[in-house]
């Protein structure tokens, strides 16, 4: 029987760990061939060995590394932009340089990367660009000013190219997590004077009475990665155990 994502050429960001790395295992597991990018050289390369996977390491924060990857690879069938970061606090914490960070790695990498990829989409007339948000972007997180606003751009950036390219065969699509167990959220959790009581914060805001794991991100990347999603473009899939209802 043929793999769901048999013939088909993923490139997947941050996939040295967490959600992208979880969705770049899932994707080679479905058949995919898969690029595995990453800034954490040596954390990547334990990807090395998994059948389907060849890694590279790539800024997404460094378009011309950007043009450079592009130019020596093949078209890809789907783009997983997954890197992102959490920039913990409300306005009046913010600086320019936490809203730089947040804006250049949470939702311009995205811009460069889709724009990069979309050339070999459109000349091969499919492809799947499946982009991280977060349910910050649509629910009003404490602490979380420069990312809800970075992850709800993320939201905006998504649409714009499923209109874009809605007749050239090329989807674009978002999914929205809630709090999902990777090792950020572990630093995070960490970093509270009291990692015990802060844990149980972010359980207590999860309807489900519990934390997302990777695999359940990447099972939605799988279906907006595969055929089976193919009359949907433009949406956003909330996987965030009930905390937007
Ligand atoms: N974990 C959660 O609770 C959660 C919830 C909602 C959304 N998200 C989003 O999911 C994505 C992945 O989060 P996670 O927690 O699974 O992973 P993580 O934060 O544990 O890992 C992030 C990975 O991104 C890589 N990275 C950082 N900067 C990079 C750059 N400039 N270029 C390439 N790679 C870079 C890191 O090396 C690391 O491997 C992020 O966009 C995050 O905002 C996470």
């Amino acid at each position: 029987m043929k793999k769901r994502l048999e013939g088909k050429r993923a490139l997947v960001t941050a996939a040295a760990q967490g959600i992208g790395e979880a969705t770049a295992r899932a994707f080679a597991e479905a058949g995919a061939t898969v690029v595995a990018t990453d800034i954490n050289a040596e954390k990547l390369a334990e990807l090395d060995s998994v059948p389907g996977i060849t890694t590279q390491v790539l800024n997404v924060m460094d378009r011309a590394a950007i043009e450079a990857f592009f130019k020596d690879e093949a078209a890809f069938d789907i783009l997983f932009n997954c890197a992102g970061t959490v920039h913990n606090g409300s306005i009046l914490d913010c600086t320019d340089d936490d809203w730089d960070m947040a804006f250049n790695l949470n939702v311009k990498s995205m811009f460069h990367m889709s724009q990069a990829v979309l050339p070999g989409m459109i000349a091969a007339g499919t492809g799947s660009i499946i982009n991280i948000s977060s349910i910050a972007a649509h629910k009003g997180l404490p602490n979380r000013f420069a990312y809800g606003a970075s992850k709800a751009a993320v939201l905006g950036l998504t649409k714009a190219i499923a209109a874009d390219f809605v007749t050239n065969g090329i989807r674009c699509n978002s999914i929205c997590p809630g709090t999902v167990q990777s090792p950020s959220l572990n630093d995070r959790i960490a970093a509270f004077e009291d990692p015990v009581a802060a844990r149980k914060q972010f359980v207590a805001r999860q309807p489900m009475g519990r934390l997302g794991s990777v695999d359940e991100i990447a099972a939605a990347a799988m279906y907006l990665a595969s055929d089976d999603s193919v009359f949907t473009t433009g949406t956003q899939m909330n996987v965030d155990g009930g905390m937007s209802i």
